[in-house]
């Protein structure tokens, strides 16, 4: 049976304690962090982390993310970090941020899928840092939702995917950012994003003066690539999905128009909402607001499937700032169909 504990409108330490026992006794805790949810296990317990496979459905070459509260006994999992890696610990941790360093024995080869490596986060929200501090160990957990499926921002969206699979499910209300971390890897002493978030690398360049994004951001990534996550089918609909974009809002208006019918549901922004009366209409904030939009997209996207429609249409943003991330998603979730002018 899994337990929900409703921390929405305060923390109950007793039910904390509670889920952080089960982690700590090898069983699963969704909890909520600024980013989106997570499916925790001890990140030192392979059998414990071996399940999070099993109930994500999840490729066994995908490695998790280990989160941790603090940077005590951070020595204990991952080799000393290079200036560059400090500075980058320093300036954005906690935050929306995973920085993918060298590990220690101590975490097991399964959560790093074999890599030498493992990607380190400290979540900036309080439930996530009061469970991984009272659980005494790092947690290992991806984003909490059925593999391929959108990353779950709210409870309600991801109940149905893991009931009675976990101990317990922690409600902290929606996620702030909605979009999952920023994953860098300094490589030759370069910060690269494998995955753009909402550190972007206008931030990463303030800190460090330089930054490189990876090749693979906005396009399919076959064979060997830097991060497993790269090649893996993503935030997908049921309902096949179309993205499109342009700079000039007019523009953008007339690429939905051609594209979409009485079958098509619109996934776009207020500001054309009322161009398309006769045709059902998801609003996401407004055009080119990357932090609203960001925050609501995920659960648009699993919303798209209850229209029973035949298509999805999209409106994309600007790729930049958070702006990357948001089009990194929807790129992924329109399985590579888009159309820019
Ligand atoms: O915001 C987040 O990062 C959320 C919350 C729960 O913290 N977690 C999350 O985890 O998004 P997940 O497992 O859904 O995505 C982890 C990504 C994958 O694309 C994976 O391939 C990459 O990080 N990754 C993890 N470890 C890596 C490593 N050692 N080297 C390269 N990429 C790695
Ligand atoms: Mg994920």
């Amino acid at each position: 049976m899994t337990k929900i504990l409703d921390f929405t409108k305060e923390i109950n330490i007793e039910e904390m304690k509670e889920a952080a026992d089960a982690i700590r006794n090898g069983e699963l805790v969704i909890f909520p962090t600024e980013t989106v949810y997570g499916i925790g296990a001890d990140a030192t317990n392979s059998k414990a982390v071996d399940e999070i496979f099993v109930q994500k459905g999840r490729a066994n070459d995908n490695p998790l993310i280990v989160h941790i509260s603090d940077f005590d006994n951070l020595d204990n999992i991952i080799e000393k970090p290079s200036l560059i890696e400090q500075r980058l610990m320093d300036a954005f941790m906690p935050g929306p941020f995973t920085l993918i360093l060298k590990k220690k024995s101590i975490i097991p080869n399964n959560v790093s899928a074999n890599l030498d490596t493992v990607g380190i986060r400290m979540p900036d929200n309080i439930i996530a840092h009061d469970l991984i501090k009272l659980s005494k160990c790092p947690i290992a957990a991806p984003s909490a939702n059925l593999s391929g499926k959108p990353s779950g921002t709210r409870v309600c969206d991801i109940f149905n995917e893991f009931n009675n699979k976990v101990s317990y499910i922690i409600d902290g209300g929606e996620t702030k950012v909605g979009v999952e971390s920023t994953v860098v890897k300094v490589i030759d002493d370069i910060p690269t994003i494998l995955r753009p978030g909402a550190i972007t690398p206008e931030d990463i360049i303030n800190v460090v003066g330089t930054c490189k994004i990876s090749d693979n951001i906005f396009k399919k990534a076959t064979g060997v690539v830097e991060s497993p996550g790269m090649k893996y089918k993503h935030y997908a609909p049921n309902t096949e999905c179309l993205l499109v974009y342009s700079n000039d809002i007019n523009k953008l208006e007339d690429l939905v128009k051609e594209n979409s019918n009485k079958d098509t549901i619109i996934i776009g922004c207020n500001e054309l909402k009322n161009k398309f009366r006769d045709i059902e209409y998801l609003s996401y904030g407004n055009f080119n607001d990357y932090e609203e939009i960001s925050h609501n997209i995920f659960r648009l996207l699993r919303e798209v499937d209850k229209h029973n429609k035949k298509k999805v249409v999209i409106m994309g943003v600007k790729k930049e700032g958070l702006g990357i991330a948001i089009m990194n998603r929807l790129i992924r979730s329109a399985s590579y169909n888009y159309i820019e002018r």
